[in-house]
């Protein structure tokens, strides 16, 4: 996308998620019934008769449904607001390093796409890995005329870093630091580039932060997790995004997170059971106590799944103090769960119609920060979404003084 274009595109990504707030804050899970099922009869009713099958396969593309109004007319809305180009190839001097024996496939590539879309004018001095595990990133761009500093607080994951980086012979240091705590322990100089695969929420903000006060020349972000936050509503960083009215809790931040995993069946099968068994659960426990309210339960460790559905609802109990008489139909309740999963799914294509522009809007406010205080800032995808759906990727460099 192209930098004049930031501030325009979040204006209509800001009016379009204002002004559909009641379509995609009230959550399918938590409520039998939504709000804005009583204005769009026509399309509640539809979404309600499609499968669990149907659900999935077009949860991560919402927008390519052809459902009733106004879904279409949404649909045909979000998928504009949601474009966004590619990143292109750089090309190399030097070549690609595998690492691929150590670093899980998906992650490898991920790293290695990552890694070819860097280009900055100004030749880099230090990469500083941002929250960086092993250091796999690190280690993937250092060379020798350009050592890599990685900072990450898991001390475990430092400890790998550093015999993985001394057995590659490359100038790679690895620093057990806390990215939220004073600057002075961070210690970055305007002439170090830093680097973030995946850094979350209150982490890729402070990266921002740091970023522009220690004066770095150039930063490359990857940013996921946006409801990592210690602070209950979003704070915004850019002008734009200070003066809007939307206001954003941590739930809500979920939204821009919510893909289905990119897992085999086996883990679509186990989190499918887990959801309907939770909602069995729930409506369960609504009729038990005679409240139409929603009970949080936790997911149980995946052991609890191979049990029957009567010792997994014993538990739920268990944990929340909920007395069960005897005699319940645990088969009809399980029946009644992955009926209304069905149903959850299938009503959460509506606000998965939302997931990407508020992604977006959350992305373009750390672009706009960093334009508003002298940045070029470049947006595009690293990635197609299968590699990861976090595949948005923020360059920026300082604009040389006049
Ligand atoms: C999602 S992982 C990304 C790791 C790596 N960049 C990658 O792509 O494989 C986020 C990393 O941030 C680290 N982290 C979390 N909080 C931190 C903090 N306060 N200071 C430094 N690192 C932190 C975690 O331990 C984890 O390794």
């Amino acid at each position: 996308m192209h930098a004049t274009a930031f501030a325009s595109r979040f204006h209509a990504l800001d009016a379009f998620l204002t002004e559909h707030q009641h379509l995609w804050r009230p959550r399918p899970f938590v409520a039998l019934q939504l709000p804005w099922e009583a204005d769009h009869p026509a399309l509640a009713a539809w979404l309600r008769a499609r499968s669990l099958a149907d659900a999935e396969a077009v949860h991560n593309a919402p927008h390519t449904l052809d459902g009733p109004e106004p879904f279409a007319t949404l649909a045909r809305r979000s998928d504009e607001l949601s474009q966004v180009g590619e990143c292109l190839d750089v090309p190399q001097d030097y070549p690609p390093r595998r690492q691929d024996v150590d670093v899980p496939g998906r992650k490898w590539q991920q790293i290695d796409a990552f890694g070819r879309k860097l280009a900055f004018t100004r030749p880099v001095q230090r990469w500083v890995d941002w929250c960086a595990g092993k250091g796999h990133l690190a280690r993937q761009l250092a060379g020798p005329e350009r050592p890599a500093l990685c900072l990450e607080w898991d001390a475990a994951l430092v400890q790998v870093g550093e015999q993985l980086s001394r057995r590659a012979g490359l100038p790679v240091q690895h620093r057990q630091v806390d990215v939220l705590q004073p600057l002075a322990a961070v210690a970055l100089d305007a002439q170090d580039t830093p680097v973030a695969l995946h850094a979350c929420g209150d982490l890729h903000t402070r990266l921002l932060q740091v970023t522009v006060a220690c004066g770095c020349q150039q930063l490359a972000l990857a940013p996921c997790c946006y409801d990592r936050i210690v602070e209950p509503v979003y704070r915004p960083l850019s002008h734009a995004a200070a003066t809007t009215a939307l206001r954003l809790e941590r739930e809500d931040l979920r939204l821009a997170l919510c893909e289905t995993v990119t897992g085999g069946q086996r883990v679509r099968r186990d989190r499918d059971l887990s959801m309907a068994r939770r909602l069995g659960f729930d409506l369960l426990q609504r009729e038990l106590s005679g409240r139409d309210a929603y009970l949080n339960t936790p997911s149980l460790p995946s052991h609890w799944l191979r049990q029957p559905f009567a010792a997994f609802g014993a538990e739920l109990a268990r944990r929340k103090g909920v007395t069960l008489p005897a005699g319940i139909d645990w088969p009809h309740w399980e029946h009644r769960g992955f009926q209304r999963l069905a149903e959850v799914r299938n009503l959460e294509l509506v606000r998965g119609l939302f997931r990407r522009p508020l992604e977006l809007w959350l992305v373009l406010d750390q672009a706009l920060f960093l334009q508003e205080r002298g940045y070029q800032v470049q947006l595009g995808t690293f990635c197609p979404p299968s590699l990861t759906p976090r595949n948005l990727l923020l360059t920026a460099e300082k604009r040389a003084p006049y």
